[in-house]
């Protein structure tokens, strides 16, 4: 689990940008290397040459959808490492009034040093990666919130230690934060069970990839059965940004976590939640203010981890 940081960058002129788009892209070892670097910034032990390797850099980010974690991390992440920020919100550029991504990507490249976009359609995230002569970053899209996943293992692995071998446990709807944790599972080596109300399964093609890549994927719809013994256990909101519909109680409230359900789990079983919280509809008070909730370091590893992912990024660790 030991990572050494060789001091020097690891540059790669010519080669096109390291982006960070999903995880399911990227070599495991890489990963591995951002969660521990990512430890490390934790508990101020990052060695000297990555406490502030992007003076002179610039992120750029871009929301066409609402933030406060993803934002605020990010921003204070770059500060930390040295380098500065612009905030681009949809609708006050020209994005809003129709300049296509492909444009305002390779015009963004020109000012800046790293682009993170939270968007809708993953296409948009994909299209802004391909016009770009910098890395971009997958701030969440309709499908996936990879960024979340790496600061949610980096707090598995704060509180258990190392994650392989585990069992993680999702109960709720299979969405964009489910989805990132499923194609985790075959880099980091976990097994992950899902229970989802039928219609709010994880998408069938990222199941199939992870476990053609060799994890153990089991998705079901009885919360308890599925949760009996895991190490984490782990939900999200009934209702996610991009959805249309107004009400998912009825399918849902079987999926909440409470004390009942938490019993099924491990006894020492961690409970984690990306936030914002619908506070006694996914989760009760109980469990989100409980002795096994991590949620507020789980937050807090965001800073971390994107602070790690943006030095990946960058090329100054392998
Ligand atoms: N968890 C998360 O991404 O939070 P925000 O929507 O506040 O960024
Ligand atoms: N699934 C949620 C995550 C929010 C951080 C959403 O997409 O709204």
């Amino acid at each position: 689990m030991m990572t050494s940081f060789s001091p020097q960058a690891v540059s790669h002129p010519g080669l096109p940008p390291r982006h960070f788009l999903d995880i399911a892209d990227i070599e495991a070892g890489a990963l591995r290397r951002m969660v521990n670097l990512a430890a490390l910034y934790r508990t101020g032990n990052a060695p000297e040459a990555l406490r502030r390797p992007l003076a002179g850099k610039t992120l750029a980010m871009i929301f066409e959808k609402p933030s406060t974690r993803t934002r605020v991390s990010f921003q204070v992440g770059m500060q930390q490492l040295g380098g500065d920020v612009v905030v681009l919100s949809h609708q006050d550029t020209q994005l809003g009034r129709g300049e296509t991504i492909p444009d305002a990507s390779r015009v963004l490249s020109r000012f800046v040093d790293i682009l993170m976009i939270r968007t809708f359609a993953p296409e948009t995230l994909h299209e802004l990666a391909d016009y770009a002569s910098v890395p971009v970053i997958n701030g969440l899209t309709d499908e996936t919130h990879p960024c979340q996943v790496m600061a949610d293992i980096a707090t598995f692995e704060q509180h258990r230690g190392e994650i392989e071998g585990k069992v993680i446990g999702w109960t709720g709807d299979g969405n964009n934060v489910a989805q990132s944790w499923i194609e985790a599972a075959p880099k980091f080596g976990f097994e992950i069970r899902l229970a989802c109300p039928e219609g709010l399964e994880p998408n069938a093609g990222i199941v199939a990839a992870a476990r053609k890549a060799g994890a153990s994927v089991i998705i079901g719809r009885d919360a308890r059965e599925l949760l009996d013994g895991v190490d984490c256990v782990i939900t999200d909101t009934w209702l996610s940004m991009h959805d249309t519909d107004t009400d998912r109680s009825n399918m849902l409230l079987p999926y909440q976590v409470n004390a009942d359900l938490m019993g099924y789990a491990k006894p020492n079983a961690l409970f984690m939640h990306c936030l914002p919280a619908h506070r006694n509809e996914e989760v009760t008070d109980e469990v989100m203010d409980g002795p096994q909730s991590v949620v507020w370091d789980e937050a807090e590893n965001r800073l971390h981890a994107q602070k790690a992912i943006m030095v990946w990024c960058m090329g100054k660790i392998s």
